[in-house]
């Protein structure tokens, strides 16, 4: 394929200044625990360093009794080894750890919540704001006992103040469990102080989805069955299961990535345009779009679905185990860390267009992507053969890394012959706006602090998620395992899921936002 790259423009802007959060206090359950440390405190300390938690305070939960200065040793060193803090000086630490406080508890305990209760009060005299915004940053196992716990203490009562809840995913494990924590929440809990977190909506890529669709008339009018071929959306990590493997046995890829993020993003590829960019309108729509999925019969399953898991391998040159061989992994484990679907989705502009998802642990390369097909035009002009065909224009959206889109398009090559090629054209995020892009969790902390949900799933999108999943799972407990080689591009099968439609994937080594 020829390379024509046309440069975006920077763009130059003034980047608006950070609304501030609301006051309030962050108490976090599950304060020593790997997301407080890896991805929760690092947003927090960027925020502040934004000045955008004048008035906010952190109260740490943990099992672990320990005095508020170990906790805050505990604190630095995490954000000294992430690499989202590039580099922490003393002002930056004394003004953070002046707002770090910590408080140790069981957390079954009714208790600790009556000594959470008066640790805010003592905050409240210090100068503390009433506002309790609670992340449950937990083993799933605790959600269902915190939330009645904060129930039953008082905790979760607003008056002149408010008080707010994050929820981490794996929210549930199937429909009626989702259902059940659903009624546990929401008994204790309004769903307007609920905060059902999915990272993937607070990537700034994600979020520019609906703007590259809605904001620009050369795309807006031909996203829909007449235009579009096939949508295709990867999650491929190079990564294996790391340390992870005790949650992972329980959740496999389908549980971990397809059930949210994969769904989340085709919800956002296919959604209609919303009547306003509120929590409400947005949320409506991507509900729509998880109603209008066939759900698969139990026949459709083995047609539609691949399942498999990574065999030894070699990745970037290095020689890697399979994942039966991982630490913590049980013997003979049958956990799929690869999954693909082929999703419907049965509404007037998009009935007849599959969307079909991949994700796998240890593929070839890391990427994120959502690559849009259109069909391709008569090629009687161009064509005697089917080699000198026009290849069909591709809109790849590149998540994730090197964030940039590129559109293919067919071009003649110079000469005196008509005989043409195919070339693309690139934006890419870093070099086009030449500004680093906020962390997920900077944007989805911030606005959980300024009661913004937009961004958060809603009760019944959990549960329209698990709809189309729990099905999936059901079949696959007889469903035969398919395997791949760490480092390859998936399972073969995976390759013919598509074929049967004449799609095919495209290569991970192959695609490209031009941005490396
Ligand atoms: C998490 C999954 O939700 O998302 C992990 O549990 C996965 O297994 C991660 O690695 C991927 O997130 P990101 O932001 O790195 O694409």
């Amino acid at each position: 394929m020829s390379a024509v790259v046309v440069e975006a423009n920077p763009v130059k802007f003034e980047q608006p200044a950070i609304p501030p959060a609301e006051p309030c206090v962050v108490v976090i359950f599950g304060a020593t625990g790997d997301l407080t440390k890896r991805k929760l405190m690092p947003a927090l300390c960027r925020l502040l360093g934004q000045g955008c938690l004048e008035s906010v305070r952190i109260l740490g939960i943990g099992r672990n009794p320990m005095s508020e200065d170990e906790f805050q040793g505990i604190v630095r060193e995490a954000l000294e080894s992430s690499k989202k803090i590039e580099h922490l000086d003393d002002e930056q630490w004394k003004k953070y750890s002046g707002r770090l406080h910590y408080m140790a508890g069981e957390l079954d305990n009714g208790n600790t919540y009556g000594q959470i209760s008066a640790r805010l009060e003592e905050l409240a005299k210090e100068g503390a704001s009433k506002n309790c915004l609670f992340y449950l940053a937990t083993p799933p196992s605790l959600f269902s006992m915190i939330v009645k716990q904060l129930g039953e203490s008082g905790l979760a009562n607003e008056d002149e103040h408010w008080s707010r809840i994050v929820i981490e995913k794996p929210f549930g494990r199937d429909l009626e469990s989702a259902k059940a924590l659903n009624a546990e929440i929401l008994q204790v809990f309004k769903e307007s102080q609920v905060y059902r977190i999915d990272h993937y909506l607070g990537k700034e890529t994600v979020q520019n989805i609906l703007v590259f669709r809605f904001g620009n008339s050369m795309f807006e009018p031909i996203w829909n069955r007449n235009y579009v071929d096939y949508v295709e959306i990867t999650a491929a990590e190079s990564v294996g299961v790391g340390s992870r493997a005790g949650y992972y046995e329980e959740a496999g890829a389908l549980r971990d990535m397809v059930a949210n993020h994969l769904l989340q993003l085709v919800t956002l590829t296919a959604m209609e345009p919303p009547v306003a960019f509120d929590a409400d309108s947005v949320r409506e729509e991507k509900v729509q779009v998880l109603r209008s999925i066939r759900r698969l019969k139990p026949e459709q399953v083995a047609e539609r679905t691949v399942r498999a898991q990574y065999g030894p391998g070699e990745i970037d040159g290095e020689k890697v185990k399979g994942y039966k061989e991982e630490e913590g992994v049980k013997a003979g484990s049958q956990t799929e860390t690869y999954a693909a679907v082929e999703f419907q989705i049965s509404n007037w502009r998009w009935s007849g267009v599959p969307f079909y998802v991949r994700t796998g642990k240890h593929l070839g390369r890391q990427l994120t992507e959502i690559a849009v097909h259109l069909k391709r035009t008569p090629q009687a002009l161009f064509a005697r053969t089917p080699d000198e065909e026009i290849d069909p224009n591709v809109i790849a959206i590149r998540l994730q890394p090197n964030e940039g889109i590129r559109v293919n398009f067919g071009a003649k090559r110079p000469g005196f012959e008509m005989q043409t090629a195919t070339v693309h054209m690139d934006f890419c995020y870093a070099s086009g706006f030449g500004v680093e892009s906020p962390d997920a969790y900077e944007m989805l902390l911030l606005d959980v602090m300024q009661g913004e949900a937009t961004l958060f799933i809603r009760s019944d999108e959990v549960e329209a998620q698990w709809r189309l999943i729990t099905p999936i799972e059901e079949a696959w407990s007889s469903q035969k395992l398919a395997t791949y080689p760490a480092g390859s591009d998936g399972p073969t099968e995976a390759d013919e899921l598509l074929a049967r439609n004449g799609h095919s994937w495209r290569k991970l080594a192959e695609t490209s936002a031009g941005c490396e």
